[in-house]
């Protein structure tokens, strides 16, 4: 059930906005140097569910929230999250990229967990009020940087015998963040990682649910501790084939002009990669959604990481170990992405930005 929107909440009359809108005051921040980390703003959106149906968005001007101690999401894990960016443009006006798709996503996410999900438009229109209420926070175009917006949904019914929580909080909250790759778009190398998988075969791995990313810390820890910044996952059934990266799909891109991306029930459905299937179609690229076995990797003459945080990763060697023998395979130049995976990052970011006509209507003006 929806709520009606009164003048406390999301029906304010445009003109009530007219001092966000248009605004390009912006916070005191070192712009330039943003890393990808939590920066406090002025506030979050929340928005709670209760006897089958939701309240009201509101802002709140404070980081914390209040929760039980037996909050189903703290003990049996009914947590969801989305992550998306707001972007601004030349002429100071603010869009959210593919909110709708986010919004569609998180409630793939709540069934999968059996949680109750907001509606696509009050996602939207709360994704809207946290970025509008925090407009100052919204990098300045040029910088590089963003404001990424972080919805989370949570069960917080206290619970024992485990159930599904029969009460929620919605919540965005949003922080500027910096360009991924200060230092360029520079190739990375990537580590498969074969002793431990993200996710079950007919397990969460396509809900963005919190535990997904609890189990893979470890991992990722041991790429790290290996030399690896960036970690791939094997499919859980087999070890054969292609999964995803941590946090980000596989894109590999063939001489014959393919844009090849693993079709696999336990990776999350990417918005970039499909924002950039699209892009690549457009660029008479052929689309393959299919199993990518490891040892077939020799295919392609370039492989990225794709993802909301950095847009695209190139990857210029994919390491693994299995019986003993490590097998190493490498994709183009070591300092220099591939052509085809700059011009799709170069396509995406200028329409992001504003720079590039939005013609398949992703930005969502705040
Ligand atoms: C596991 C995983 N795969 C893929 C992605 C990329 O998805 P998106 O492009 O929607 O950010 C993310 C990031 O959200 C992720 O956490």
């Amino acid at each position: 059930m929806r709520p009606q929107a009164d003048e406390t909440g999301l029906s304010r009359a445009p003109s009530d906005f007219s001092r966000y809108s248009l605004t390009m005051h912006t916070a005191n921040l070192d712009w330039k140097n943003l890393g990808f980390q939590y920066l406090p703003t002025r506030g979050h959106v929340q928005c709670d569910y209760a006897n089958g149906a939701w309240g009201q968005p509101v802002f709140k001007d404070e980081p914390t929230i209040n929760l039980h101690i037996a909050a189903n999401a703290l003990h049996y894990g009914q947590a969801i999250f989305e992550g998306l960016k707001a972007f601004r443009a030349a002429d100071g006006s603010v869009g959210l990229f593919r909110p709708d798709s986010n919004a569609r996503r998180m409630r793939l996410s709540a069934e999968r967990l059996c949680m109750e999900a907001p509606d696509d438009d009050l996602f939207v229109e709360a994704c809207r009020m946290a970025v509008r209420e925090n407009m100052e926070f919204v990098p300045p175009y040029g910088t590089g940087a963003s404001l990424y917006v972080r919805p989370l949904l949570i069960g917080t019914e206290p619970t024992i015998g485990i159930k599904p929580s029969d009460t929620y909080s919605f919540i965005v909250m949003v922080t500027p963040v910096g360009p991924y790759y200060k230092g360029g778009f520079n190739p990375v190398e990537a580590l498969v990682m074969l002793d431990y998988d993200r996710a079950a075969p007919k397990g969460t791995g396509r809900a963005k649910t919190a535990g997904n990313y609890a189990g893979s810390l470890l991992p990722g820890l041991i790429g790290k501790q290996k030399g690896f910044p960036i970690i791939l996952f094997a499919d859980p059934k087999e070890n054969r084939y292609v999964d995803e990266f941590g946090t980000s799909n596989f894109i590999g891109i063939t001489p014959a002009g393919e844009y090849k991306t693993p079709e696999s029930s336990s990776i999350l459905q990417s918005i970039t990669n499909e924002s950039l299937q699209v892009l690549a179609e457009g660029m008479g690229l052929r689309i393959v959604r299919a199993p990518i076995a490891l040892d077939t990797l020799d295919q392609f003459a370039e492989v990225g990481a794709c993802g909301t945080a950095a847009v695209i990763t190139p990857i210029h060697a994919v390491h693994y170990h299995r019986d003993g023998t490590e097998h190493v395979f490498r994709f183009g130049d070591k300092d220099v992405a591939g052509t085809t995976l700059t011009t799709l990052y170069k396509q995406l970011q200028g329409i992001q930005y504003g720079e590039i006509a939005d013609t398949h209507g992703w930005l969502d003006k705040v």
